[in-house]
């Protein structure tokens, strides 16, 4: 069942601590043997300690590029990029990423609990321990009986919970995830939601969480920032307060919720429509020319 409990979201942590991640100026521009193409402009964001922050936007945006300057994946053109108060320019430590396309972020020839024991590997932690943090982390996704499987036996939606299993065990201060639901089923979809709030909720760590689904930015989140078409900058940073611990029905069929769906929706059109800044106050809809 999806409707268990997982806490809504802590108080913000006290100003004084120092964020998790400090982005400023932050400018992406690719370039090519076809020229150069500006992906950022001049983003800014800052995430404190233990904060769910969703990321939601225009197609092509630029969230996945977003994504991948934080992970240290590719440079970036300008501007200060923190994670704990130090400059990116590489894959950071304490970092784990969750990809939309499980099929191509395991290792098939890997069992499951080898494809959650391999970062630990890398991270150089004593065996005895490693083995205890896998079991525990794919005993909190739920596969418990599934660990000498190999993905390629698991549904999406199993292999999904690997992915998940293999960051948690790692213990990140910052878990990115992209678009990670977008090829499960809705039922999966809202399980896989509640579960990644579970884990959240114990363990502690920062998530920035990419979605193209409005109601799940809502839902998971305690602010939801709206990128602009490209090149992107921030056009809304949106404090999500619901009451109560969240329910896939109950939390869903709340008035707040309904407010806060509504409000990230006509931000995410204005975005669409070329806002750059709000108030926008041009066409929230395409005019479609009747035939
Ligand atoms: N390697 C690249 N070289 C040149 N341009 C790129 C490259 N990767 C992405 N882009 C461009 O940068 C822009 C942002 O792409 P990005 O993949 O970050 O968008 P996105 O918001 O994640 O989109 P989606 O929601 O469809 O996943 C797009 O216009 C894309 O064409
Ligand atoms: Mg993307």
């Amino acid at each position: 069942m999806t409707q268990q409990t997982p806490a809504s979201p802590q108080a913000q942590p006290p100003a004084h601590q120092q964020p998790v991640l400090e982005i400023a100026g932050l400018r992406k521009v690719y370039t090519g043997r076809r020229g150069s193409f500006e992906a950022i402009a001049d983003l800014a964001l800052t995430v404190a300690p233990g904060e769910f922050i969703s990321v939601v936007g225009p197609s092509g945006a630029g969230k996945t590029t977003l994504l991948r300057c934080i992970a240290g994946l590719m440079p970036i053109t300008a501007g200060t990029l923190k994670l704990e108060g130090r400059q990116v320019d590489g894959p950071p430590a304490d970092m784990a990423v969750v990809l939309q396309e499980y099929g191509r972020s395991l290792f098939p020839w890997m069992t499951v609990a080898q494809n959650v024991e391999l970062p630990l590997k890398e991270k150089k932690v004593p065996k005895a321990l490693r083995r205890q943090k896998v079991e525990e982390a794919i005993e909190a996704v739920g596969l418990a009986g599934s660990a000498d499987k190999h993905p390629w036996e698991l549904s999406g939606g199993m292999q999904q919970r690997v992915a998940i299993a293999r960051a948690v065990a790692y213990e990140p201060k910052l878990l990115m995830m992209d678009e990670p639901f977008a090829a499960v089923d809705a039922q999966t979809r809202a399980e896989l939601e509640d579960l990644v709030l579970r884990l959240w909720r114990q363990l502690g760590f920062t998530v920035l969480f990419v979605t193209h689904d409005i109601d799940e930015s809502v839902y998971l989140s305690q602010r939801v920032v709206v990128l602009t078409t490209s090149p992107t900058q921030v056009l809304d940073d949106i404090p999500i307060e619901l009451t109560g611990p969240r329910s896939q029905l109950k939390t869903r069929a709340t008035p707040e919720f309904a407010a806060l769906r509504t409000r990230v929706y006509e931000t995410v059109q204005a975005a669409k429509m070329g806002a750059r800044s709000l108030p926008y106050d041009g066409p929230l809809t395409a005019t479609v020319p009747v035939v």
